[in-house]
């Protein structure tokens, strides 16, 4: 099995962005795209001869056909061993786990999360490094310039490997081992939470829905929720991963997983549903007849994380993505301990985890996890509310409102706006920047504008900047509107507005949330231009 040098041209657009390169489908499969990217990141990365890698992914389409691509190309680039899950799947947070518990160089995962799959739907891959987590951005940034110069590519020419049963076999001289896309992971949450505790909860008559929405997550839901923790077959529905998902977009949002908010807002509800996204990481917590906002289930596993076992220590410290609320920085204000606030997307939080500085990280876009592993994880996010219900059984409503009735509410939405023409969109955002010296001091309703400016980072571990991170326009009573750009969209531009509201007054806390952001709402409109530049009035997605 020779290997075979390749000459290519350099692709001008594979850019990682907030988590990596995602295209359509048909972009990866033109002849050399997967090849060059994939070389790409073998030449940046500079993984000693016979490094371990993980590879694995959503199972969307196109998986199976490029794990074989990236295994020829592993041999033929002189990796020693290759950990891949059965079938090639492996959640992303899975992937994290087996990453870090296997000691690996690193990893390679296929996944485009929530965007929806298909011949015609999106591709992703992404590099994690030894940690388990995201490359950081000097990693992104090596393999984009290595993309833009790349002459050939190194492959193996051999038969496909076979994927579908666990063992090892041998590839060029490498190693591939078929392992359990379950089982270590599994193993991990068993260490973490008190699956007895949840086993009564579930006895009890307790009622619980999980929306896998066709995607990864289904096998191990199944594996913890329905063999580990007894709960009926059907608690999980939609939860045979399909490549295509289903036809649906696999976006825990209450707009996306329509299927499972019926069921939650229908009559006879069960106490508790929750969904996760395409690659497992992303999730969504609902009680009956109520929605948990991502921010405030940070907030509410923070304050509670003393309940659970794996946290009973305590944490170090928490971090959130600048757009997500500041209901977790009251909670750490209350436990005295640090809060970190970061640029969008998960690789920020690695160097705080790996400094020892935070234990629990959250984003506003369905996204919480913790120092268990280097990615946000969504079936983690579900047992530690369940853990949480074991010990309280109170409904989530009441956990919630307990919660808002002590720390105050921050009252809170995004709006999306997707496929807006990128000149249109870039237009909104450089408008809003130029509009600064005008907004400063700026009494709009009952809000006044405090300050404006374009989010920067620095990475309170190793120093690196991250720059024009998002526009915050900040009013005096610490309500804000964020404008943010979209890293992870493959069509055209995503705008995505940000409005909070701080509530301390328990008897407004009834409230819905558009209901008590209207004003906020309107002045983002007024101040953004956002319908004479876009011709758009309503967003396409409210979360
Ligand atoms: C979106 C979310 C961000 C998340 C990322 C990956 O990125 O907003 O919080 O980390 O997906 O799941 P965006 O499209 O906003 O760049
Ligand atoms: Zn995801």
């Amino acid at each position: 099995m020779a290997v075979q040098i390749i000459p290519t041209q350099p692709f001008s657009d594979q850019k990682p962005g907030t988590s990596g390169l995602r295209k359509r489908v048909t972009v990866f499969q033109a002849p050399h795209y997967l090849e060059n990217f994939v070389q790409s990141i073998f030449d940046a990365i500079k993984a000693p001869a016979g490094s371990t890698l993980v590879v694995g992914g959503d199972g969307r389409f196109y998986n199976i056909e490029a794990i074989q691509i990236i295994l020829k190309m592993a041999a033929a680039n002189g990796f020693g061993h290759v950990l891949v899950g059965e079938n090639g799947i492996l959640s992303t947070p899975a992937a994290s786990c087996v990453i870090r518990k296997y000691q690996t160089f690193g990893g390679i995962i296929l996944s485009a999360s929530h965007n929806p799959g298909g011949p015609q739907g999106d591709f992703g891959i992404k590099f994690n490094t030894a940690n388990g987590g995201p490359a950081p951005e000097k990693v992104t940034e090596a393999i984009f310039v290595r993309s833009k110069e790349i002459t050939q590519y190194k492959i193996i020419d051999a038969p496909d490997v076979a994927l579908d049963a666990l063992g090892e076999t041998e590839l060029a001289g490498m190693k591939v081992e078929v392992i359990d896309s379950v089982t270590d992971y599994v193993e991990l949450m068993e260490t973490l939470f008190d699956f007895e505790a949840i086993r009564q909860l579930l006895a009890s008559g307790f009622r619980l829905r999980f929306d896998a929405m066709h995607a990864v997550t289904g096998p191990y839901a199944r594996a913890i929720l329905v063999d580990r923790l007894g709960a009926e077959a059907s608690a999980v529905m939609n939860a045979v991963p399909l490549p295509d998902f289903g036809g649906g977009h696999p976006d825990p949002n209450l707009t996306y997983a329509h299927d499972l908010v019926e069921i939650m807002y229908g009559a006879d509800a069960p106490d508790f549903g929750a969904a996760s996204d395409g690659d497992g990481d992303r999730n969504m917590i609902l009680g009956k007849h109520f929605f948990v906002t991502p921010s405030d289930s940070l907030a509410l596993i923070a304050a509670d994380a003393r309940l659970v076992p794996g946290y009973v220590q305590g944490i170090a410290g928490v971090a959130r993505s600048m757009p997500t609320s500041a209901a977790v920085d009251r909670v750490a204000e209350e436990l005295d301990i640090p809060c970190f606030e970061t640029p969008t997307g998960w690789k920020f939080f690695g160097n705080l985890m790996d400094a020892g500085k935070v234990t629990l990280c959250g984003e506003e876009s369905f996204g919480t996890g913790s120092d268990h592993v280097r990615e946000k994880d969504g079936l983690w996010a579900v047992l530690f509310w369940l853990n949480i219900l074991a010990i309280k059984r109170q409904p989530v409503e009441t956990i919630v409102k307990r919660h808002w009735a002590r720390f105050g509410r921050n009252v809170y939405s995004r709006h999306d706006y997707e496929e807006l023409p990128s000149a249109a969109a870039q237009g909104v955002i450089e408008h809003v920047r130029a509009s600064f010296p005008v907004l400063e001091g700026k009494v709009l309703g009952r809000y006044t504008i405090k300050t404006c400016d374009d989010f920067s980072y620095t990475d309170p571990v190793d120093g690196s900047v991250s720059q024009k991170q998002g526009i915050r326009i900040l009013f005096e009573d610490g309500s804000r509107i964020v404008f943010r750009l979209s890293g992870t969209g493959t069509e055209g531009a995503t705008l995505r507005i940000y409005l909070e509201a701080f509530e301390p007054n328990a008897s407004k806390h009834g409230l819905d949330a558009q209901e008590a952001l209207g004003e906020l709402i309107e002045i983002a409109h007024q101040i953004s231009e956002l319908k004479q530049r876009t011709g758009r009035e309503q967003p396409t997605v409210i979360t």
